[in-house]
């Protein structure tokens, strides 16, 4: 039948014919494959008429296939002339090369692939399974996009791809994740947040695998499933290279130390660092501060750190005190109470500099370490403290910058002796629009930054505080920073020219690039500095953005380590980028008082402790926005106790939620503080195995330990706090009962010691009181518990309590546990890992003892025994020493 097309029509196809859309675009061809047994390089070439639909098509591309080891496989695809934008070594240098005995007959991940259009897949060998197939749609290769898709079943379970508050289990239709690091509260759904963990795992049938790419750029990635092209995940990137590390598992924790042994395990931290923390925005002085402290030792709940927001800065200003609320002698004699204490301190640490501040600015300046704009001037935007200049992290000069200020301004003797630093808006946020033809103005007419609070005329005396930590009278001169020259002398730009050295192409369109990604507050520059910044060596920001947090780590770490040598640095950072876990903790950012925050909360741990290998995470207990309810904060106060990072936090305009303010959470503050610490010593040996070898063992999905329940794949609101306590926190607000799953278990509950038999199945738990969480302890397992903690106030004093074992015998009343004990803070601590095993009745401790110890074993409690309801298993005395091996038989056998 002959076709008659109206003009209309006609018009449409005319105009389709000059915009190509992706469909259009032809592929690449494979060519000159060069093969060995573990690696194979190819050339890929445009099969066709380029496209160019979002920057030009790159005619030709290298592959690289390298099996490095029998569970990893790399596979990259990048430009043949090495100039599109690759991630700096400096930040993260995955391996590259082969182990040596990987082959492509030995590993169990098999690549193979399609010459024309090129496709490639891999395959698990061990069952046939296809795990990553391209060949769903043509690979586009342009400047400023590059799009990659691979088929999936329908309906995986898929974990990862953070940060995002939209789910634990991904979405798997009609889904954009993206990534691009953004400041924003409340932690909306659906839109990008602080920080880019391009890694999924996929659990198939009991078996997990991974999947990371390594590239740093915005990018959406689009889970979906359609009629013509089935169930897909596609990453659409603008920039960077494909450079994939395939992980075969085929154990959820398998996957995770093997994404570990790319990106790096995660820093071990201090013991104290477990302790209770408390801050809050909007504590006007240093007398403020120093009050909650007492008010903390009051009522009796352990307060381990004290922290203050920028709360303490003169006019906001990074590395300053205000003079008259927070003075540099009485700020030192704060720090010196709590360190007299076993209490320590820490304060918030931006990253711009501000122009009003010609102390650090000029040292900035001599340094040449700002971003530039891309005619060669400083770049100035706004933050906390007016206009600013950023740091480019990735400048050779940063670092002694950073570095300097960091050893000055926190001077164990002449500064603020501080045991770890905080660092946010490193997304990084600046809040001037664009343009921002004026920050200096734009600052003065949005109140930037606002006046300071009055200065108290008269402070409160404070019982237990040094009688001088009072009012300063006669010292309101102190440390007045003079006012400074906002504008500063331009500099000449450097060279940006960009070839051969993957620094990234030059022509391209950074600040509204072609494929606008879909940044869900709006176009790249909003809320943050512009993509065409340029930094050392040609970068841009339109490719660094996401690390540059990453480059704020490292110097802070390295600033740190400059202080205390031998001291693990503490650092809590707001934005982060796949492998930050190797220096950095995370906390989870401005999220907020209602119940739907306390929940995303829980599987966002398990995201970064156990997938983004971020074990050290935790969220605003309480919550940071909005107003906290008694009832919210005791529950919250319980949950968060099972944090690896436990601080409550509250914002400016958010009323005081110290957990004191109530009685009630007074009561479960006390109680889940009190429980956390009988448990530290457990917990720390875990945390310490997912630093030896990235062990997920801190905050753990269900199905890691149960991969072949299928029924656990779904749950985000229970984990487990090491490989042995179930937690199962109340997940409907204003109930008292809840309903948990126990797999196919035994357990015993930890608070009564009895024991529940878990079927796979989900139980209902009643009367869980606003002090009361419900806790279980896996059978099989033993817990190292401090005794007395009811007589302790910090860690400090926690490490001179004595030990009991808990023991909770599997089915066929055996149970395994560890114990690994050091000084708990110095990078170079002798120590020792104990083993200890039960075997009905027949207790036995193995392993090394490097590092002493003068607490004891003094009892060993085996549950299941008793009568069950009124006692906590079975008691057994014992006066052991943890230096050296030992067994005893606590029953016969
Ligand atoms: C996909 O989601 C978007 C919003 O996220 C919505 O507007 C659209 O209607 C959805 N499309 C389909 C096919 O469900
Ligand atoms: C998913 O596919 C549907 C149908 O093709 C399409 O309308 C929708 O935009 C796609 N969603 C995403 C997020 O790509
Ligand atoms: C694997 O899981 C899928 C659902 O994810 C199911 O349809 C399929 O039957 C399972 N296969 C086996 C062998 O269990
Ligand atoms: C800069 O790039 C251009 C275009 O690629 C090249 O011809 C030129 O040699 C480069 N200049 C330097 C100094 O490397
Ligand atoms: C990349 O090459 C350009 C041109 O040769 C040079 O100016 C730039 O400093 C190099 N960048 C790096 C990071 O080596
Ligand atoms: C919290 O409540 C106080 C009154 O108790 C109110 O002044 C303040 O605006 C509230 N803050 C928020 C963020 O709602
Ligand atoms: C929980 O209780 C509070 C205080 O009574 C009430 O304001 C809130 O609406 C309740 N929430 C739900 C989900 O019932
Ligand atoms: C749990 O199972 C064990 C056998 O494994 C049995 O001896 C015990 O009675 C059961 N306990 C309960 C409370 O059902
Ligand atoms: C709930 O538990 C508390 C102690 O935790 C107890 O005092 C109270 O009687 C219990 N209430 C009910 C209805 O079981």
């Amino acid at each position: 039948m002959r076709r008659i097309l109206n003009t209309a029509l006609w018009a449409s196809l005319a105009a389709s014919a000059t915009a190509a859309t992706v469909d259009d675009c032809p592929g690449y061809t494979l060519s000159n494959l060069v093969q060995s047994q573990s690696s194979w390089t190819a050339d890929l070439s445009l099969s066709g008429d380029a496209c160019n639909v979002y920057g030009e098509d790159i005619n030709d591309l290298k592959l690289l296939v390298e099996y490095q080891t029998d569970s990893r496989l790399h596979v990259k695809i990048y430009d043949a002339q090495e100039q599109v934008y690759q991630i700096p070594k400096s930040t993260l240098s995955p391996p590259t090369g082969q182990d040596g005995s990987s082959t492509s007959n030995s590993s169990d991940l098999v690549f193979s692939y399609t010459e024309n259009p090129f496709s490639f897949a891999v395959q698990r060998r061990s069952n046939q399974e296809t795990l990553f197939n391209s060949s769903g749609s043509n690979l586009i290769f342009e400047s400023q996009y590059v799009r990659l898709r691979t088929s999936l079943p329908l309906d995986p379970f898929l974990y990862g791809l953070g940060e995002d508050s939209d789910s634990f289990v991904r979405e798997t239709n009609n889904y954009t994740r993206t990534l691009w690091n953004i400041g924003i509260g409340m932690l909306p759904a659906h839109s990008n947040l602080y920080g880019s963990h391009p890694i999924y795992i996929e659990m198939r049938n009991g078996t997990a695998h991974g999947v990371f790419l390594f590239n740093s750029n915005g990018m959406d990635i689009k889970i979906n499933q359609t009629e013509e092209d089935g169930q897909y995940l596609e990453y659409n990137t603008i920039g960077g290279v494909l450079d994939f590390y395939f992980l075969a598992g085929p154990s959820p924790a398998d996957v995770s130390r093997q994404y570990a042994g790319v990106v790096g395990t995660p820093a071990q931290q201090s013991y104290w660092t477990y302790g209770f923390h408390q801050c809050k925005y909007g504590y006007q002085d240093v007398m403020m501060v120093a009050d909650v402290v007492y008010n903390y030792s009051q009522a009796q709940i352990p307060l381990e750190t004290m922290w203050t927001d920028i709360d303490y800065m003169d006019l906001r200003r990074t590395w300053t005190l205000d003079p008259q609320r927070f003075p540099l002698h009485k700020m030192q004699e704060l720090v010196s109470y709590l360190h007299d204490h076993q209490q320590h301190y820490i304060v918030m640490v931006d990253p711009p500099v501000s122009l009003n501040d010609s102390d650090s600015y000029n040292k900035a300046l001599s340094s040449d370490s700002f971003l530039r704009n891309s005619n060669g001037s400083i770049f100035v935007g706004t933050m906390w403290p007016g206009a600013v200049s950023y740091i480019d992290w990735y400048h050779p000069n940063a670092e002694a910058f950073w570095t300097g200020e960091i050893a000055s301004f926190f001077d164990a003797k002449d500064g603020l002796d501080v045991d770890g630093i905080w660092i946010d808006m490193n997304d990084p946020q600046n809040f001037c629009d664009y343009p921002c033809q004026n920050p200096v103005q734009s600052a003065i007419d949005n109140d930037i930054p606002p006046a300071p609070p009055a200065v108290r005329t008269t402070w409160p005396p404070l019982p237990g505080f040094p009688a001088d930590l009072q009012p300063p009278a006669s010292d309101a001169s102190e440390n007045v920073v003079t006012p400074r020259s906002p504008y500063p002398r331009s500099i000449s730009a450097t060279s940006a020219n960009v070839t051969g050295n993957m620094t990234g192409l030059a022509g391209r369109n950074l600040n509204t690039p072609p494929y606008a990604l879909n940044n869900s507050i709006g176009p790249l520059y909003t809320g943050s500095i512009w993509p065409d910044l340029v930094g050392y060596g040609g970068y841009v920001s339109y490719d660094t953005h996401n690390i540059f947090a990453s480059g704020m780590i490292a110097h802070t770490r390295e600033g740190l380590l400059k202080r205390r040598p031998n001291e693990r640095p503490f650092i809590i950072t707001r934005s982060t980028f796949a492998g930050d876990g190797r220096k950095t903790g995370h906390w989870t950012g401005d999220n907020g008082s209602e119940w739907a925050q306390y929940l995303i909360s829980i599987w966002q741990n398990m995201e970064f402790a156990s997938i983004f290998q971020i074990p050290t995470v935790g969220a605003d207990v309480c919550g940071f926005n909005l107003n906290t309810t008694e009832h919210l904060c005791a529950r919250w106060a319980m949950l968060g106790a099972w944090y690896p990072f436990y601080r409550n936090h509250a914002g400016d305009t958010s009323n005081f939620q110290e957990f004191y303010r109530w009685p009630l959470v007074t009561e479960a503050a006390q109680k889940a503080i009190r429980t956390r610490f009988a448990l530290i010593d457990y917990f720390y040996t875990a945390f310490t195995q997912q630093t030896v070898d990235g062990s997920p063992t801190t905050i753990i999905p269900l199905f890691y330990e149960y991969p072949n329940d299928v029924a656990t794949y779904n749950i985000s609101y229970q984990f487990f706090f090491g490989p042995s306590v179930l937690v199962s926190p109340v997940t409907v607000e204003n109930s008292t009962s809840v309903e948990l799953y126990l797999p196919e278990d035994i357990f015993y509950d930890y608070w009564t010691g009895q024991q529940v038999n878990g079927t796979g199945s989900t139980i209902t738990l009643d009367n869980i009181t606003y002090t009361d969480i419900p806790v279980h302890i896996r059978g099989g397992s033993v817990l190292p518990r401090r005794l007395n903690t009811d007589a302790v106030n910090t860690t400090t004093q926690l490490r001179d309590q004595d030990f009991e074992f808990v023991i909770a015998p599997d089915a066929d009343g055996k149970a395994t546990g560890n114990l690994f004990l050091d000084d708990g803070l110095s990078l170079d601590s002798e120590s020792s890992t104990l083993s200890v095993s039960f075997d009905n009745g027949h207790l036995a401790v193995t392993g090394s003892f490097a590092y002493s110890v003068d607490v004891k074993v003094v009892s060993a409690t085996v549950l299941g025994q008793g009568n069950g309801t009124s006692s906590y298993g079975e008691s057994y005395s014992l006066n052991r020493t943890l230096n050296a091996a030992w067994s005893t038989d606590l029953y016969g056998h």
